[in-house]
């Protein structure tokens, strides 16, 4: 039996601007994981995923092409040139979904590592990261990668689409609250609305996607010198710029407030927008207060998680 796990994520900064070549900063979130685990079965069974929270069972000969589940599982093993594999892999997620904190591209890549060591294999983290892309376009249409590659190398990384990843160390701990609106939201269609609007007013939404990619330049510089301060204000700059582009929404406002009242050093939300979540930045001294503001304030759940 093997079992491999994955971290959630969130994006620190560049949300909507990554899928337009800018860069972005995300951070895994080590407190929610997806694991999986395979075990071997009698020969001729054939491969079975069963996934637990999403309740489904699949059997990967009959699955279709765009089956994400199942594709991460043929291509982990096309890549390691396996044929044939007789198991049983089981899932499950303590990732919120439809949140913005990676459940799928968690769950794919727990799926990979685990398949991997069952064949007695590694996968490099880049490798790990470019199988899983594949099974994050079948989920989310045109994604910027930045998913992937984060929970891959379970790193804070600085991101940029079609290149190669940038780690970067983080001089004072990042205390994070992570505030769930309650209200999923879909990437794929938020990303669709943000192409649409863009194409009426590309001169306006470009100019507000460079805005983003020196906010996150800047932010990069702010962990590194662990300029708190810089960093919170960096994210409330994006978050009006985020505004702008049409992806904020009132329970995420709420939040925002209800963060910078509590004396957050920054808040914004985090990923697609319209819903899923909303990140604030704390100092030690305010992190209850700021977390009692958030509850007050509307979250459905709040995770406290600090970065180093
Ligand atoms: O909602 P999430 O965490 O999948 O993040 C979406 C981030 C976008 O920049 C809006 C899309 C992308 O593919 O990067």
């Amino acid at each position: 039996m093997t079992t491999a796990s994955a971290p959630g994520k969130i994006i620190l900064v560049g949300e909507h601007a990554v899928v337009y070549g800018r860069p972005a900063i995300a951070v895994p979130i080590s407190k929610v994981k997806a694991t999986a685990t395979v075990e071997e079965t009698p020969r001729g069974t054939g491969c079975i995923i069963i996934a637990k929270d999403l309740n489904r069972t699949i059997r990967v000969a009959q699955a279709t092409f765009d089956d994400p589940l199942a594709a991460i599982v043929r291509s982990t093993l096309v890549h390691f040139r396996a044929q044939d594999l007789d198991a049983t892999i089981t899932v499950s997620s303590t990732v919120p979904v439809a949140s913005g904190m990676g459940s799928s591209a968690a769950v794919s890549t727990a799926i990979a590592r685990a398949l991997a060591g069952h064949l007695g294999n590694t996968l490099n983290n880049d490798i790990l990261a470019a199988l899983v892309f594949e099974a994050e376009r079948l989920y989310h249409g045109t994604p910027s990668g930045v998913d992937n590659t984060v929970i891959a190398h379970a790193r804070p990384v600085f991101f940029v689409k079609n290149r190669l990843v940038e780690t970067f160390a983080v001089k004072s701990p990042l205390r994070l609250l992570i505030a769930d609106t309650g209200i999923p939201s879909s990437t794929r269609v938020v990303v669709e609305d943000v192409r649409k609007a863009r194409e009426a007013n590309q001169e306006k939404y470009d100019a507000w996607f460079r805005q983003i990619g020196q906010i996150a330049l800047m932010a990069r510089a702010a962990i590194i010198a662990g300029e708190q301060f810089a960093l919170g204000a960096l994210m409330d700059g994006n978050q009006w710029l985020l505004e702008q582009i049409g992806v904020s929404s009132p329970e995420i406002d709420r939040l925002v407030q209800a963060a910078r009242q509590a004396g957050a050093l920054g808040a914004k939300l985090s990923g697609a927008g319209r819903g899923g979540n909303v990140i604030a930045l704390t100092t030690e001294q305010t992190q209850d207060t700021v977390l009692n503001s958030l509850r007050h304030g509307g979250a459905a759940n709040v995770i406290a998680a600090t970065i180093m």
